[in-house]
Order: structure tokens, then C-alpha cells, then sequence
């Protein structure tokens, strides 16, 4: 019998991960690497919400919290929910966990049960399928292509759903494509789930304030108020505050939940970080024109990495909502060769050889679960974006 956990051997390793090592690999050769694979904003910290963090130190608020939070944490994020998605929630609603990965987590962790299942709209982030295995449960993929926008449609949920599901979970916009529901679309999804009452809804709003030019961000419990008692919303400060290393999510609920949730935190990590709760309150509570000003750079961004992909033979890229990755289809590559003589048979060959013949790194797309496509990342200066798609560009028409 093995000594590690039959569950885990159902759990792959993160293939981001797997990416950046590979690329941080070549590069210690002395390879010239542009990394597009990471999914956090090159943005620092802003100045006010660092100071809080120094502020929290020298101030002493070093030790223990209360396990899923502070106080004037739950109440920033109470704020929060009410001034961006006319949610009314209290404290007791609220959790705090490092990171918004381990509330989805601890969320799983609380509710599964062998055979319960997950709809999961693909392409999703990476994380969701192997949490739900970990958890004890088993992800229902549903392939949602670029043909329907990468986005959930009203039959293809219905479709899915068993007297099994427990879960939905909704992500928008999403990680890999960047793609947003509109409140009308977002409707047309809620009304299923109406009719599904044992259904509940697990929506991960990371992305919701990096959206671009007219798209306006909804959550489902603000789309149908009926879905409210059995909605966890879920986000955090990571993307839009560029506090990915601060290590902050938090989430939204009915109060068993959130108390079941307390639980699986208390007999595992315990607080968050006391320091970056303290500097989450200011990030929450304070002033956010910054994030406008960033999202000009990423709207330049974007349109430039779509154009200059675009232009690449076989390549297609939908032009994305917001986030900050594209997901370009690479359909029109598959069955050529590279000219070091590679057969490009799938996503996952084309990245390989992309690294390895001009030192892009970019994420294949099956592991988001839709192929053939590959994520890039345009988190990243716009020169570096440049070169990156100009040898995408020459990696593409090279071949045959
Ligand atoms: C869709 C989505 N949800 C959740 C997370 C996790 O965020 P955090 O860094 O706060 O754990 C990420 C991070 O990449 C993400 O892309």
C-alpha cells in the first residue's frame, strides 16, 4: 500500500506552477525567458496600503486573530459587499482566509461528500477540479468553447446538473479567458438554478473590478436575491489591490457555512496573516483610483496582445472582458511541424516547443480543460508583451 493518500494521487500539481518552473529553469541556463504564464498583476502594492501593513508592525498587531478575521476586517468587507454588489451581509457572514484559494478551499473541505459533485464551466482556473477531488468529491466539467464566448449557457447548465450536484462554481471574469457574463446572461443561468433548489452557488469574483470598456460586473446573489441563501460570493485583494503575496480572500454566506468553513480553518492554518489583515482594511476602506489608472494599462495591453496575436497564422483570439489573460485558439497550428521538426498535435506540444524554440512561456490549455488554446498573461510591460507576441508571430509563420 502506498504511504501517500489515494486522494492525492487523484490531485495533479498546479501546471501554472509547472510552467513558471520550467521557465525560471532556462532562464538560470541562460536562456532569454519572457514569462507570460503568471497570474498576478507587475504592479506594486499601492503606497497607502503598504503603509498600513508597516503600521500594523510597528504597532504590535502581531499576534493571533480571531481564526477567520478581524473585526474591522469582516466590517470593511460588510462595506464593500454592500457599495459594489447591494449585498447586505453581516459580520457573521463574513470569513477571512489567506488567500481566496483557500476559502474556495475550505468551502469544499466543509461540504463534500463522496459522490457529491461539482459543475465546473470549462475552461476554469486550474484549481477548481483538483480542490473538489481533494475535498472528496468528484468536478462535472462542462466544455464551454470559443464558440459560445467561453461562457455557460442556460441548456448546458441544466444539462449538467444531477441529483448529485451540490456546487456550482461561477467565475467571472474568468481565469483562463478573461471572458464576463452580462447581468442578462448571468440571469438566463440564475433562472436554472432557481428551478434546482438543492443546487447551491459557489461564484469566485477575484477579477471583478479589472473590467474593461463598457462591461459592468454582476454576482448571482445580486442578479436573483432568491439565490442569496444558498450563494458563498467569494473574492478577494489579491488581483485588483496587486496584494497577491499578502496572502487575503475572504467570502460571503449563510452563517452555517461560514461557521462549518471556521471550523476546517481553526484545525488547519488558523488566522491570516494579522499584518495583511490590517493592511486588507485599508485596501477595502480606502481610496481606489489607482485601480483605474492600472486598468488603463492592462486595456492597452490587452488590445495590443489581441491585435498582434490575431495577426499570427492559425492563431484566433477573442478579444476578453477583463481580467488580465487572453485564450487564443491555436486550431489553425495543429498537424503542422516546427522547423526543428516537432509535430504540433496538441496545446500542450505547441507550448513545449514555444518555450523551448523561442522562450515564451505561455499555459496550454488543457489544463484549463479546453483545447487547443494556450493563456497568456499581459500582466506584464508592454515592450515584453511586444517581443513576446512578435515571436509568437515568427513561431507561428515558421510553421509547415
Ligand atoms: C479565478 C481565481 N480565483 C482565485 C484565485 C486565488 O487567488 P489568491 O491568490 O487570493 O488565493 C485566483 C488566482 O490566480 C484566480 O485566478
Amino acid at each position: 500500500m502506498s504511504f501517500l493518500s489515494a486522494t492525492l494521487s487523484r490531485v495533479k500539481p498546479s501546471p501554472t506552477i509547472a510552467v513558471s518552473n520550467k521557465a525560471a529553469e532556462m532562464r538560470a541556463a541562460g536562456a532569454d525567458v519572457i514569462g507570460l504564464g503568471a497570474g498576478e498583476p507587475d504592479f506594486d502594492t499601492p503606497a497607502h496600503i503598504r503603509a498600513a501593513g508597516i503600521n500594523a508592525i510597528e504597532t504590535g498587531k502581531t499576534r493571533y486573530t480571531a481564526v477567520d478575521g478581524i473585526a474591522e476586517l469582516k466590517s470593511a468587507i460588510c462595506a464593500k459587499f454592500k457599495r459594489d454588489n447591494g449585498l447586505d451581509y453581516t459580520p457573521a457572514q463574513v470569513t477571512v482566509s489567506s488567500g481566496g484559494k483557500q476559502v474556495l478551499y475550505n468551502a469544499l473541505m466543509a461540504t463534500l461528500n463522496p459522490g457529491d459533485e461539482v459543475v465546473i464551466p470549462a475552461p476554469y482556473w486550474v484549481s477548481y477540479p483538483d480542490m473538489v477531488l481533494l475535498a472528496g468529491g468528484t468536478p462535472v466539467a462542462v466544455e464551454c468553447g470559443i464558440d459560445v464566448g467561453f461562457k455557460l449557457t442556460p441548456e448546458a447548465l441544466e444539462a449538467a446538473i444531477t441529483p448529485k450536484t451540490k456546487w456550482l462554481i461561477f467565475n467571472s471574469p474568468s481565469n483562463p479567458t478573461g471572458a464576463g457574463y452580462t447581468r442578462s446572461e448571468l440571469k438566463g443561468l440564475t433562472d436554472v438554478l432557481m428551478r434546482h433548489p438543492h443546487v447551491w452557488v459557489m461564484t469566485d469574483d477575484m477579477y471583478e473590478h479589472l473590467v474593461y470598456d463598457d462591461f459592468t460586473f454582476c454576482t448571482p446573489a445580486e442578479v436573483q436575491p432568491g439565490l442569496y441563501p444558498r450563494t458563498l460570493t467569494t473574492n478577494g485583494v489579491s488581483k485588483a489591490y496587486c496584494m497577491t503575496g499578502w496572502r487575503i480572500g475572504y467570502a460571503a454566506g449563510p452563517v452555517e457555512l461560514i461557521a462549518a468553513m471556521r471550523k476546517v480553518q481553526s484545525q488547519s492554518t488558523s488566522n491570516p496573516c494579522s499584518i495583511s489583515q490590517w493592511a486588507a482594511v485599508e485596501a477595502l476602506n480606502g481610496p481606489h483610483d489607482f485601480i483605474a489608472e492600472n486598468n488603463a494599462a492592462f486595456v492597452r495591453r490587452r488590445d495590443l496582445v489581441v491585435e498582434m496575436l490575431n495577426k499570427a497564422e492559425g492563431l484566433t483570439c477573442p478579444v476578453p472582458d477583463g481580467a488580465f489573460y487572453v485564450y487564443p485558439s491555436i486550431a489553425g497550428c495543429i498537424g503542422k511541424t516546427t522547423p526543428k521538426g516537432t509535430l504540433i498535435d496538441t496545446d500542450e506540444t505547441f507550448a513545449t516547443a514555444l518555450l523551448e524554440e523561442t522562450g515564451v512561456a505561455v499555459v496550454f490549455g488543457a489544463a484549463f480543460g479546453v483545447s487547443p488554446n494556450f493563456r497568456v498573461s499581459y500582466a506584464t510591460a508592454d515592450d515584453t508583451l511586444r517581443e513576446a507576441c512578435t515571436r509568437i508571430q515568427h513561431f507561428c509563420a515558421a510553421l509547415q
